[in-house]
C-alpha cells in the first residue's frame, strides 16, 4: 500500500440529478435517468457499469422531487446484493458537488462515479475498470475519441502518450479525446473536492478535480479504442440511438446489456435462486425470461 493507498473497499456514486433540458418536455415530469433506453430504465446501465467494477456500496444522488422515485424503483439492493444510500442534490451544482454531498458517507473510501446518462460498453471494461478501482493512488479517467468533442472534457496527450491537460467544453479543443462520465478516485478525493470553487458557470467542475490529479501526476488516462461504445443519452437522437443499440445487441446475440442483475449474478453478488426470485417477478417480459435461463445456467 502506498502512503495513500487505503484498504477500505471501493465505493461508488451515481449521479443522476439535472433537469434534462434538452429532453423537455419527456422529463418534465420524469427524471432523464427514469426514461426507458429499449427494455430498461436509463439508471440501469451505469448502474450495471458500476457494479461490474466491483462495487457494492452505492450512493443514489438526485434532485430532491426524483430521488423517491430511484428509491422506488431500486429498493435497497438486496436483490442485486448491493447496498444503496440516497441522497439529495438540491440544486444543479456540479458534478464534483457529488463527492461534498457524499462527503461524510465516503469518509477516506476510495469512489467509482459515473453519471446516470453514461452508456458505455467494451471487451474487457470490467478488468479495466476493476483495475481502476483498486488502484492504490491517485485517478483514473476513460478517454474516448468522439466527432464532437466542444461538448465534453477534452484531453490532449504529448507524443508519448501522456496526458497533458483537460478542459471543460473547450471553444477549440486540442484532440477530439472525449472524457467519459466514468471516473475513479483514491482517499483523497473528498479533500481535493472540498478545495474546488465554482467555476464561471458556478458549478463544480469535475474537470476541474480532474485537473487536480494531473497537477500533481496522479491522473491515468486510459483511451477506449475501437470496438467500444460510449454514449450519452442527454438528447432525442442520442437516446432513440442507444436503445437502438440496445435492441440490436439483445437480439442478434441474445446477450443483455446493462442488466444489473445478471452482472451481480455474474460477480457472485447474488446465488442464482436470487436470480430466479427476480426474474419470475417480470417473467411476463423477455428480460425476465433472458435471467430465468442464465439462473438456470442457459444463458
Ligand atoms: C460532463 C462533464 C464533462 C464530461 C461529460 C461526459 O458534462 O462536465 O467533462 O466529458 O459529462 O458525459 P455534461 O454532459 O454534464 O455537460
Amino acid at each position: 500500500m502506498s502512503e495513500h493507498g487505503s484498504a477500505k473497499p471501493t465505493k461508488g456514486i451515481l449521479l443522476a440529478g439535472g433537469s434534462g433540458t434538452r429532453l423537455h418536455p419527456m422529463t418534465l415530469a420524469v427524471s432523464k435517468q427514469l426514461l426507458p433506453v429499449y427494455d430498461k430504465p436509463m439508471i440501469f446501465y451505469p448502474l450495471s457499469t458500476l457494479m461490474l467494477a466491483g462495487i457494492r456500496d452505492i450512493m443514489i444522488i438526485s434532485t430532491p422531487a426524483d430521488l423517491p422515485l430511484f428509491r422506488r424503483l431500486l429498493g435497497d439492493g438486496a436483490d442485486m446484493g448491493v447496498t444503496f444510500t440516497y441522497r439529495e442534490q438540491p440544486a444543479p451544482d456540479g458534478i464534483a458537488q457529488a463527492f461534498v454531498i457524499a462527503d461524510d458517507w465516503l469518509d477516506d473510501s476510495p469512489c467509482g462515479l459515473i453519471l446516470g446518462d453514461n452508456l458505455i460498453f467494451a471487451d474487457h471494461l470490467g478488468k479495466q475498470m476493476r483495475a481502476a478501482a483498486t488502484r492504490p493512488s491517485g485517478a483514473t479517467v476513460f478517454a474516448y475519441q468522439v466527432r464532437d468533442p466542444e461538448r465534453y472534457g477534452v484531453v490532449n496527450f504529448s507524443e508519448n502518450g501522456h496526458a497533458l491537460d483537460i478542459v471543460e467544453k473547450p471553444t477549440e479543443p486540442k484532440s477530439n479525446w472525449a472524457v467519459t462520465g466514468l471516473y475513479f478516485y483514491d482517499g483523497r478525493v473528498r479533500e481535493y473536492a472540498r478545495s474546488l470553487k465554482p467555476s464561471p458557470r458556478g458549478e463544480l467542475e469535475i474537470t476541474d478535480l480532474n485537473r487536480l490529479y494531473l497537477q500533481s501526476d496522479e491522473l491515468h488516462v486510459q483511451r477506449l479504442g475501437r470496438g467500444c461504445a460510449w454514449l450519452d443519452a442527454g438528447m432525442p437522437d442520442s437516446l432513440m440511438q442507444a436503445g437502438q443499440f440496445v435492441q440490436t445487441i439483445q437480439s442478434r446475440q441474445g446477450l443483455l446489456v446493462g442488466s444489473p442483475h445478471e452482472v451481480a449474478f455474474r460477480m457472485g453478488f447474488i446465488d442464482a435462486a436470487g436470480l430466479e426470485a427476480y426474474a419470475r417477478g417480470m417473467i411476463k417480459t423477455e428480460l425476465g425470461q433472458s435471467l430465468m435461463a442464465i439462473a438456470h445456467g442457459e444463458g
